[in-house]
């Protein structure tokens, strides 16, 4: 008890004292390389851990940006000056988007909603009250817990209590300065309790869905509370001086960390890199909990579906995301797979205009290995699973406005219900495989009252 009294203490302490990480005046540039030559001097630029790197993408005609503290910006435009290299401001003051983005509405209602980003505190008081608005379908789930003491937290959501049942997972915030991520998430999750489209009626009402909108939870947390641009988890394991500041060592990609194909391509040893892989694959709980649970719950039904969502970029990537070219194809069911999406994202595209690409990572945007998604689809071996790179292309990158949260949800809500359309047809799963007596007394009964009916 005083044990605990004390802990809220110090932690409402360090939560008060921490200083919110100022980025003002840091700028960030955008370069389209256009020659192997010049994919090659920027992919040695990132090497050196001297800038932050917001593109995931270094390739012949790829939109990079990299952000720049004040006191590098001389030396890094005449370095791209020197190698005859266009480097363009595209955002003079990065500070001036993140106080954009951690604006609140000024009338707003006590409820729930998607006009703004949540902070950690919020997500969580909104699960504990679904969990009890909707307590006979939802089931809240715990999977882990991290150094810092913040729980993974989640929902099952359950609507028909079928023995076998189709089940998906969805997991969002892996990366803690995606915020989008998390935010879309919560949205589909309150689409599956609350919509009366019956297509997302369908998707929620016959298949078992375990939503987990912030696995990083220290990370997130630490995006709101003292940088905006943190990545990684807060591991301090492998703490050790670095170019862009010491505090970037603390941390591991948990993106990275998985145990498939770990450490082969995409990822780095550097504690100071962004891709620190961990020292060695699942060294992370966070990592171990997520694969746990996939474990688990594969057992309690057929699993068809997982999910990752991240930002940005719009694409839609599917595994294996160490393979290109014709390669492609070991990954079992990769055609449906790129079909899936493929029509998924012409659905999704309707909505508000906005195009996706569908590949593999390295085919549309560069090698990886250890992400989660692979190893569902490599190790767990779950048939239709995805990462998605929300909004937006660059613009604003992390900082996507709030005013694109809503727009953003639902484009991914309809090219989410279009992929299970699609994949049912392929013959993934049947649903009535999976009814239950119930259904079909039911109808029986409407069926019997229909011809009374017409009788009179
Ligand atoms: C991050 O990494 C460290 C070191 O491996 C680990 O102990 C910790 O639980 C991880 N997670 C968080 C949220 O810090
Ligand atoms: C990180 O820390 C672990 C545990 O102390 C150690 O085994 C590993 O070699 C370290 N890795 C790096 C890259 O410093
Ligand atoms: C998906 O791939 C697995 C492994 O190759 C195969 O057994 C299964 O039949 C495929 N599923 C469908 C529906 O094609
Ligand atoms: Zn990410």
């Amino acid at each position: 008890m005083i044990l605990k009294e004390i802990f809220f203490v110090i932690t409402v302490a360090t939560a008060i004292s921490a200083e919110y990480v100022s980025y003002k005046n840091y700028k960030v540039y955008k370069i389209v390389p256009s020659t192997d030559y010049e994919v090659q001097i920027l992919t040695d630029l990132r090497k050196e851990n001297q800038y932050d790197f917001w593109s995931d993408i270094v390739a012949i005609n790829s939109d990079v940006r990299i952000m720049v503290a004040p006191g590098k910006q001389a030396e890094f435009e005449n370095y791209f000056k020197s190698v005859e290299i266009p480097a363009k401001v595209v955002v003079e003051n990065v500070q001036e988007q993140i106080d954009a983005q951690l604006r609140r509405p000024a009338n707003r209602n006590s409820n729930y909603d998607w006009t703004f980003y949540q902070p950690l505190e919020e997500i969580f008081s909104w699960l504990d009250q679904i969990g009890r608005d909707y307590s006979d379908v939802v089931t809240l789930v715990t999977i882990g817990e991290s150094v810092e003491g913040r729980p993974i937290r989640g929902v099952k959501i359950d609507f028909k209590k079928r023995n076998n049942p189709v089940i998906g997972m969805i997991e969002g915030g892996i990366h803690a300065r995606e915020w989008i991520s998390p935010a879309t998430v919560t949205y589909i999750i309150n689409e599956f309790l609350t919509s009366t489209d019956p297509d997302v009626r369908f998707m929620a009402d016959n298949i078992v869905w375990h939503l987990f909108p912030v696995v990083n939870p220290d990370g997130y947390s630490y995006t709101f509370s003292t940088n905006r641009m943190w990545r990684k988890n807060r591991s301090t394991l492998n703490h050790t001086t670095c170019p862009q500041g010491d505090d970037i060592s603390n941390g591991i990609d948990l993106n990275r960390n998985f145990g498939f194909v770990w450490m082969s391509v995409g990822a780095s040893q550097n504690p100071c890199a962004e891709t620190f892989a961990g020292h060695i694959e699942f060294s992370e709980p966070e990592s171990r909990a997520i694969a746990n649970y996939v474990m688990a719950i594969k057992e309690q039904g057929h699993m068809v579906y997982y999910f990752a969502f991240h930002s940005w970029s719009q694409m839609v990537l599917v595994p294996f995301s160490h393979l290109e070219g014709a390669a492609v194809l070991e990954a079992p069911n990769y055609t449906d797979m790129y079909e899936v999406a493929i029509r998924g994202m012409d659905k999704l595209k309707a909505q508000h205009g906005t195009d996706y690409q569908v590949g593999t990572s390295a085919d549309i945007l560069y090698e990886v290995s250890g992400s989660s998604f692979d190893w569902v689809k490599g190790v767990a071996e779950i048939p239709i699973v995805y990462l998605f790179e929300l909004r937006d292309v660059g613009e604003f990158g992390f900082l996507l406005p709030s005013e694109q949260i809503i727009p953003n949800n639902q484009e991914i809500m309809a090219g989410l219900v279009e992929m299970e359309k699609v994949t049912r047809g392929m013959g993934y799963y049947r649903i009535d495989d999976y009814s239950s007596g119930g259904k079909v007394t039911f109808s029986f009964v409407l069926c019997i009252l229909g011809l009374f009916v017409a009788m009179m």
